[in-house]
């Protein structure tokens, strides 16, 4: 191999990267701030507090209105499965919160 060959090639590398085109620009996006406000109610603060750490309130408002035993149910996974640090008292409010605000009285039905 010649001595001018041996120096094409890295010189090929080096233009090669510094037009390495359009796509590789950055380009930023502005994302809505998107906050979801719950229904007024006794427990509503502790609930958007407690509630909104690892989530949106999209998740509470998007449900079908639940029974008690399904809120109860909700409420407990996030703490025993997902982890929420909520305590017992706290827990009992938010349940409530939810069963009056965002649930059925009626057991069976949705
Ligand atoms: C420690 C983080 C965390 C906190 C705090 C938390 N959640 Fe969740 N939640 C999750 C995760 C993760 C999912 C998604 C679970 C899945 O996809 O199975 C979820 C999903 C949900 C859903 C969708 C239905 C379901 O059962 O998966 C509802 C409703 C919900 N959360 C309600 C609540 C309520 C009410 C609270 C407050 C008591 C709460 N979350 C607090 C982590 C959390």
């Amino acid at each position: 191999m010649k001595k001018r060959t041996l120096l094409t090639i890295p010189l090929l590398l080096i233009a090669g990267l510094a037009s390495a085109g359009p796509q590789d620009t950055v380009h930023s996006i502005a994302l809505p701030t998107i906050r979801t406000e719950l229904k007024a109610g006794e427990g509503k603060e502790k609930t958007e507090t407690l509630c909104a750490t690892c989530h949106s309130l999209d998740y509470i408002t998007m449900q079908p209105r639940l029974p008690v035993a399904q809120w109860t149910a909700t409420v407990n996974k996030m703490i025993k499965v997902m982890g929420a640090p909520i305590n017992e008292d706290d827990a009992q409010k938010i349940i409530g919160y939810l069963t009056m605000q965002y649930g059925t009285q009626n057991e069976g039905r949705r």
